[in-house]
């Protein structure tokens, strides 16, 4: 399939206020992209972030857990060629003592991907170009106790973004999933409520990932994961026997609920 050539192109990147959105907003530019649409729900953040880049860019402040928001942002917004679903949100801990923000995780990190995704695709495949990033994860290939709901609402990231990809594929579309490992963002500060965060050496720099990502986006790479110990890691897990799968994430989780007192 042809490379999507980014130049020229409107780019709408969700969670534009932090992390790996920041990075995604500047490395789109940097690959030439015509206008961006910055969103997320700290507009003086993407004030910021949008008095720093050269190209033209508009922000809107939105709660993408939200469906009307979304709507709104659609309407406000409806021609978008290259859509970065990128939000989303997790908690560490027992499920049982994470009730509170079960649905609002749902919300964001799975309908708010698919609600963009239904209302921007129909544009890309008339007009026989476009492209998807959603951001997934490695938490997604492994179920994984201490952040059990994050990790199945990945799951769903990764599934629906792989199959979506391969039955647009021939229609000019691309649609790439990140799947990442640790990445130094605010992600675990609000993951745990500032229990810590993992050891630095483990994470990967929010500019690298982006970056791997547009580039996976434009050769319509199925899933991205940067990093080679991150990717030989997971192919071990994904391929090990599911009793040993269990007994090292069971053990896992019992040393993340502990550290994180839940
Ligand atoms: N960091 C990691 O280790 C890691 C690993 C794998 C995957 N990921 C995924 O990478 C993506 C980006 O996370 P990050 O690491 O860059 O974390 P981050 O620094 O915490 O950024 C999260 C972004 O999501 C936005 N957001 C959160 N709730 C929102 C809502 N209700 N409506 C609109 N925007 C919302 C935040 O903006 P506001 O608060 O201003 O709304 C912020 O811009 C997430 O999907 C995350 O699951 C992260």
């Amino acid at each position: 399939m042809a490379r999507l050539d980014l130049t020229g192109l409107t780019a709408l990147v969700t969670g534009a206020s932090a992390g790996i959105g920041v990075c995604f907003a500047k490395e789109l530019q940097a690959r030439g992209i015509g206008k961006l649409i910055l969103v997320a729900r700290r507009e003086d953040r993407l004030v910021a972030l949008a008095s720093e880049l050269t190209v033209p860019t508009e922000i809107m402040s939105c709660d993408l857990g939200d469906p009307e928001q979304i709507q709104a942002l659609y309407e406000r917004f409806p021609d978008v060629d290259v859509l970065v679903n990128n939000a989303g949100f997790g908690k560490a801990g027992s499920h049982d003592s994470l009730l509170p923000s079960s649905l609002p995780m749902l919300d964001l990190n799975c309908r708010a991907v698919l609600q963009l995704c239904d209302l921007y695709l129909p544009r890309m495949l008339e007009q026989g170009r476009g492209g998807i990033l959603n951001v997934g994860s490695t938490a997604g290939m492994l179920p994984l106790p201490s952040m059990a709901l994050y990790a199945a609402t990945k799951a769903f990231v990764n599934s629906f973004s792989d199959a979506l990809r391969s039955e647009v594929k021939s229609r000019g579309v691309h649609v790439s999933c990140l799947a990442p490992g640790p990445v130094a963002t605010e992600f675990f500060e609000v993951a745990s409520e500032g229990a810590g965060d993992p050891p630095a050496f483990v994470m990967a720099s929010p500019k690298a990932v982006a970056r791997a990502a547009v580039r996976g986006l434009e050769r319509n790479t199925a899933i991205v994961t940067p990093g080679l110990h991150i990717r030989l890691g997971m192919s071990v897990a994904t391929t090990a026997p599911s009793w040993l799968v269990r007994l090292f994430t069971g053990l896992y989780g019992k040393a993340m609920l502990s550290f994180a007192g839940k």
